[in-house]
C-alpha cells in the first residue's frame, strides 16, 4: 500500500516534470519598431500551436543602441529570465560568448539563407545567431510632388539638396508650412553611423575602418559628404532632425510632411497602409552618389535571433529561433511588414512579389550592401561606431568642422585600436 502509493506519487512527478518541459514560456526581447510587436504575434502563433509552447514578446526601446546598453548588462550578469535575443547584424562578435552554438543543429537551415549574411553572424566558427531579415535603406519620394514641380528623381545628393529645397520653397509658398525637404536619421546613435557611412562612402570615402583594419576615415572625400549634409538642419531638414530616429522620420513622412525620406524597407508597407497620407504617392530608388562619385551606397542593416546561455529552456528556444529563421515565418514577416527575407528562394516567391514589389526589387541592393566596420573591429566595434555618431553629430550641431572632427576622430580610433583590434 506504502509502496503503491509512493510509485504513484512518483509517476505524477514525473508527469508533471514531463508537462513542464513540453511547455515552456520562452521570454523574446526585441525592439519595438513600426508595427513589430503585433506583427510578432501572427508571425509566431503557427509555431505556438504546433509546439504547445507559448512566448512572452518583452518589447525593448526602438533605439538598436539602448537595446545594445541593456542586453549586454542582461548578459554580463548571465540572467535565465531572457530565452531568446532580436539581436542586430553588427552585435554577434560582441555578443559572441553568451550565446549558444547554432552552427549544428541549423547546419541545413544556414544553407537556404545568403551565405554572406550567415558569414555576418559566424565568430570564430561559432554560429551565434540566426538572421530573420536584413535591412537596406531606400530613398523615399514624392511621386505627386516631384511631378508637379516638375522635377525628377535626384541621383545626386548634390541634386537632392536642391530638388528638396525648391520643392519646399514653392510648396511653402503655397501655405504648405509644414512641409520639409528631406527626413532622416540625425540623432546621435547607431542609426546616424548608418547614414553618415552611406553619405561618406557614396563619396568615395571609405567605410571609416576598412575590411583590413585600417583607419580611413580623415580623408577629402569624408569631409565633403558630411559638409554637405551638415548644410541640412534648418534649410530643407527641420532642426530637430538631429534627434531623429527611423520612427521620428517616418512620423514626418507619414503624414505627408516631407518630400524625401532616407529609411529602410519596413517604412513601405506602413506607408501604403490605410492610414497613410502618402498612400500610393511615393516610390523608392537608391540612395544617391556623391562628390562626382558614381557609386551609391546603402548600409548593410538586419536583425537576428540568438539563444541566450543562461536560458533554462535550451531545447524550445533553439526552436523557436529556427522556425524564426525559416521560410515559412520570413514569408508572413516579409508579407506583413516589408522586411527583406535572408532565405534565398523567397524573392523568387509570387505573393511577396505581387504584395510587396520593393523586396525582388531590393535583392541586388542589399546584396551590394556596405557593412558597418563590426567584423574588423571586433568587440571594440560599439565604441567606434559610437566616436563615430559623435563626430558626425557634432559636425552637424555645429560643432566644429568635418576637417576638425574627422581628424579628433582619427586619433581618437587609433587610440581604441591600440596595437590592434581585439
Ligand atoms: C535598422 C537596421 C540595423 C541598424 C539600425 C540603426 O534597424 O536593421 O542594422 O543598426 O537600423 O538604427
Amino acid at each position: 500500500m506504502k509502496f503503491t502509493h509512493l510509485a504513484a506519487s512518483l509517476v505524477a512527478s514525473i508527469s508533471l516534470t514531463a508537462v513542464a518541459a513540453q511547455a515552456a514560456d520562452i521570454t523574446y526581447v526585441s525592439g519595438a519598431v513600426g508595427n513589430a510587436v503585433e506583427d510578432f504575434k501572427t508571425i509566431v502563433a503557427p509555431w505556438e500551436e504546433a509546439t504547445g509552447h507559448t512566448v512572452t514578446l518583452v518589447p525593448m526601446p526602438a533605439s538598436t543602441t539602448d537595446q545594445f546598453g541593456q542586453y549586454r548588462l542582461w548578459l554580463a550578469a548571465g540572467t535565465s529570465d531572457i530565452d531568446v535575443y532580436q539581436t542586430d547584424v553588427i552585435w554577434a562578435p560582441q555578443l559572441a560568448e553568451h550565446f549558444v552554438d547554432l552552427s549544428e543543429v541549423a547546419a541545413d537551415l544556414a544553407t537556404e539563407h545568403f551565405p554572406s549574411i550567415i558569414e555576418s553572424q559566424t565568430v570564430n566558427g561559432k554560429l551565434v545567431a540566426l538572421p530573420i531579415f536584413t535591412d537596406a535603406p531606400a530613398l523615399y519620394y514624392r511621386t505627386d510632388l516631384l511631378e508637379k514641380h516638375g522635377a525628377d528623381v535626384p541621383t545626386t545628393w548634390e541634386e537632392l539638396t536642391e530638388t528638396a529645397q525648391m520643392i519646399q520653397d514653392a510648396e511653402r509658398a503655397e501655405g504648405n508650412d509644414d512641409l520639409w525637404g528631406f527626413v532622416w536619421q540625425g540623432n546621435a546613435y547607431e542609426g546616424l553611423t548608418c547614414n553618415a557611412l552611406e553619405w561618406v562612402k557614396s563619396f568615395g570615402g571609405g567605410q571609416i575602418v576598412e575590411p583590413d583594419g585600417s583607419i580611413s576615415i580623415n580623408n577629402e572625400n569624408a569631409i565633403a559628404a558630411i559638409e554637405l549634409a551638415a548644410s541640412w538642419p534648418g534649410t530643407i531638414s527641420p532642426d530637430g532632425v538631429l534627434a531623429y530616429q527611423e520612427e521620428e522620420a517616418r512620423g514626418v513622412w507619414q503624414t505627408g510632411n516631407a518630400v524625401f525620406m532616407r529609411n529602410w524597407p519596413y517604412a513601405y508597407s506602413l506607408g501604403n497602409g490605410d492610414d497613410s497620407a502618402v498612400k500610393g504617392l511615393f516610390g523608392v530608388t537608391t540612395l544617391p552618389t556623391g562628390g562626382g562619385n558614381d557609386t551609391s551606397a546603402a548600409t548593410l542593416g538586419g536583425w537576428n535571433v540568438a539563444v541566450s546561455r543562461y536560458s533554462e529552456n535550451q531545447e524550445a528556444a533553439i526552436s523557436l529561433a529556427m522556425y524564426l529563421a525559416g521560410a515559412e515565418a520570413q514569408k508572413t514577416r516579409t508579407l506583413l511588414a516589408s522586411n527583406l527575407p535572408t532565405i534565398v528562394s523567397l524573392y523568387d516567391d509570387a505573393d511577396i512579389a505581387s504584395e510587396q514589389p520593393i523586396i525582388p526589387q531590393w535583392k541586388d541592393v542589399f546584396l551590394q550592401a556596405v557593412p558597418r566596420p563590426s567584423a574588423p573591429t571586433k568587440t571594440a566595434y560599439n565604441e567606434v561606431s559610437s566616436l563615430f555618431w559623435s563626430a558626425v553629430h557634432d559636425t552637424l550641431s555645429g560643432n566644429g568642422s568635418a576637417a576638425e572632427n574627422l581628424e579628433i576622430l582619427e586619433a581618437d580610433l587609433q587610440d581604441v585600436m591600440g596595437d590592434g583590434w581585439e
